[in-house]
């Protein structure tokens, strides 16, 4: 499966705030990730961002007056609400915020709002002591008893000079809001996702940690796809400098018992277990207080290491249970007998010589072989692809 945002249609309605340049960034994103984006307009919003840059970016007439005859509005009032998938008001103002609340349809984006059947979200950005306003906060909470979504705002520096509560989210962000919306009917909607993700660590002394190159750039696109699949997810991770993906519970870990712990805490009614993590196999038998200091007789230094043992078999009945297999040689083999030893349903032959697969990089090469012995080789694509690849698979286990 692509980017969420292929082939759908997304109206983004723009509010007059000083955040309005953020959102040309944020039309740009989703256009270049495959969105048909209409950008609808207040006409504050056309005195901070002019409506030609939209266009540019959208390559599409931007609607800013309902009773222009050129606006696409102009021939049928409600055509973008209509075949829109998802209605985003990013910057929302108070003003614009308070006139959906009572319904007001006086300009265009007003009137897609009522139009649409589409879910909408909006993403406020104001000033902080406008946003605390009672009148403000009612008018969110009467719009989220609606079914109307928020994302934000963020606390920061606000164009009053103040700080404060009242930033628009940056792209990134109103992107992983926008994409979970949109995928709240999946096919997993209703399902339990547990994703592990990252290099373990395990302490040899207060300053020095055994670990591994795993970048958690996989798990957290495993977590990424199925939340864009309507799935509720806990990721459970070791330390990465990954920013948390939007609308996913994070249970941050480092050593392999703390791993262990979140994971079968997590896993307590979930559906569905995927352990992307690199594990580390051995730990320092003992973890020194203080820092240990370099020898200065020059015979070095010898680490004893205890084996840690696999907590697969200590994960409950009922979860579907996908691992991976990181292998530099005879990756069938190795993939099938893991997928035994330790009782899987699935995994994820991971060739980690091979070059763009495996730790760090964006993309990954895996195979994936099931209970059954199908043995699914999948080309090199992006981690998140592989991700709803393997969810593929598991989805289509769950409804056996
Ligand atoms: O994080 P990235 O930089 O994106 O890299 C991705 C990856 C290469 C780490 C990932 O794609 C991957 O292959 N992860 C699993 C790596 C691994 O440690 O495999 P393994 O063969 O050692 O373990 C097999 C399975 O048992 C894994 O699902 C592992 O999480 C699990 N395991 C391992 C040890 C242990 N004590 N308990 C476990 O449950």
């Amino acid at each position: 499966m692509p980017s969420p945002f292929k082939g759908k249609n997304i109206v983004l309605g723009v509010t007059g705030s000083i955040a309005c340049y953020k959102a040309v960034d944020l039309a740009s994103k989703m256009s270049q990730a495959g969105a048909n984006v209409d950008v609808v307009m207040t006409e504050s919003a056309t005195k901070f961002v002019s409506p030609i840059t939209f266009r540019s970016i959208t390559h599409r007439p931007v609607v800013t007056d309902m009773f222009d005859p050129a606006s696409e509005l102009g021939i049928h009032h409600v055509a973008v609400a209509e075949r829109a998938d998802i209605v985003v008001v990013a910057p929302a103002t108070a003003d614009f915020i308070a006139k959906a609340a009572n319904g007001l349809a006086d300009d265009a984006l007003g009137t897609t709002i009522l139009a649409t059947t589409a879910p909408v979200l909006m993403a406020p950005a104001m000033d902080g002591h406008m946003y605390e306003n009672v009148a403000t906060q009612e008018n969110i909470e009467r719009l989220r008893g609606r079914g109307v979504s928020f994302a934000g705002p963020a606390s920061g520096h606000l164009a009053s000079g103040l700080s404060g509560k009242g930033r628009l989210l940056e792209t990134p962000e109103l992107l992983g809001h926008i994409a979970m919306v949109l995928g709240r009917n999946g096919d997993l909607a209703g399902r339990s996702v547990v994703v592990s993700a990252g290099g373990t660590q395990e302490a040899i002394d207060p300053v020095r940690i055994i670990t591994n190159r795993s970048s958690g750039k996989m798990g957290y696109a495993i977590a990424e796809a199925a939340r864009d699949r309507g799935a509720q997810v806990t990721l459970v991770t070791a330390p990465t400098s990954l920013d948390n993906p939007i609308g996913v519970e994070i249970r941050q870990t480092a050593s392999v018992a703390e791993m262990r712990d979140a994971v079968l805490g997590a896993c307590a009614g979930a559906d569905v277990l995927v352990m992307a993590a690199a594990v580390s196999d051995y730990r320092p038998a003992e973890t020194a207080s203080q820092k240990i200091k370099k020898d200065t007789d020059n015979e070095g230094l010898v680490l004893q290491l205890l084996k840690n043992e696999d907590f697969f078999p200590e994960i409950p009945e009922g979860v579907l249970r996908v691992g991976f297999a990181a292998e530099t040689e005879s990756l069938i083999p190795n993939a099938q007998a893991k997928l035994r030893e330790k009782d899987l349903d699935l995994i994820a032959a991971n060739d980690v010589n091979e070059e763009g697969s495996g730790f760090e990089v964006e993309t990954n090469k895996v195979t994936l072989i099931d209970r059954e012995g199908r043995i699914e080789e999948l080309p090199l694509m992006d981690k998140y692809d592989v991700g709803h690849r393997i969810l593929d698979r598991a989805s289509e286990l769950l409804r056996k």
